[in-house]
């Protein structure tokens, strides 16, 4: 069985790092294999993973529909966008990442979307881990009818509009069908040992699960200047000793 994790929030929250930190705790922990997915457009989860990436599934879309021409003759066109996935997937030490790049467009080429999305969904069950950094809104997933996500994990600075921000996806979640089992909210980058008692109390105010919080730390900030993996922050550092009690809370 699976189990899909789906990390999302306001931009600049700390998503891409959560999900970096949860992959590094799931290889630690040797719970793998892992699927990472880097679904947010404009994201760099790859450079925090430490893997180049050469292409997407958009520029296979792009390529696929540009360039019908580019399939071998004879080839049947399933097989080969499969094979085109199988090409974009990078494998590295432990897991595997997709990148969904950009969007599809207005023109949908439902055709050729689907036979992605067919093929995704599949892959994903080769996998017992699957991490999904996500763009702000969740439109995305709403594409993926047959997605489900066991754990979303909303994630939100201590600034109370991206507190909100975490319950407006939620509610959201909610009014696109999207099978979501549990939904969770993880305050990141807490400058102080706890939470002002204010934002606790806004936090029950909307309903949101706080699942724990996630110190802020300087070693984060210098591996990103440094633009090094996120795998370099020590074992005791506040930070991944906190995303190791959350992922503990979670019982997969
Ligand atoms: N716990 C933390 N402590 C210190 N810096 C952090 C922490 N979490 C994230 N950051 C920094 O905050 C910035 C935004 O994080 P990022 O993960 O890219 O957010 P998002 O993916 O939500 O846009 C980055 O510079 C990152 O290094
Ligand atoms: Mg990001």
């Amino acid at each position: 069985m699976t189990s899909t994790i789906a990390v999302a929030g306001k931009g600049g929250t700390g998503k891409t790092t959560v999900s970096g930190l949860i992959i590094k705790y799931l290889l630690e922990k040797k719970m793998t294999p892992i699927l990472a997915v880097d679904a947010d457009a404009n994201s760099n989860l790859n450079e925090v993973l430490g893997v180049e990436v050469e292409n997407s599934i958009g520029g296979v879309r792009e390529d696929i529909t540009k360039n019908v021409g580019s399939i071998p003759p004879g080839m049947p066109k399933d097989a080969y966008l499969e094979l085109k996935v199988q090409e974009i997937l990078v494998e590295a030490n432990g897991f595997d990442l997709l990148v969904m790049g950009r969007p599809e467009g207005p023109g949908c080429y439902c055709y050729v979307n689907n036979i992605l999305r067919k093929y995704m969904d599949i892959l994903a069950k080769n996998y017992r881990y699957v991490i999904m950094d996500n763009e702000a809104g969740m439109e995305h997933l709403s594409r993926r009818t047959t997605y489900e996500v066991d754990h979303l994990l909303l994630v939100s600075d201590t600034s109370p509009r991206a507190i909100r921000a975490a319950a407006k996806i939620k509610d959201l979640a909610r009014e696109l069908e999207l099978k979501v089992k549990k939904t969770h909210l993880i305050i990141n980058r807490v400058p102080d040992i706890e939470l002002n008692p204010v934002l606790k109390h806004e936090i029950e105010r909307l309903n949101l699960e706080l699942l724990g919080i996630v110190p802020l730390d300087e070693r984060i900030l210098e591996i990103d200047l440094e633009k090094g993996p996120i795998f370099e922050l020590p074992d005791d550092s506040g930070a991944f000793r906190a995303i190791s009690n959350l992922m503990g809370e979670l019982k997969l």
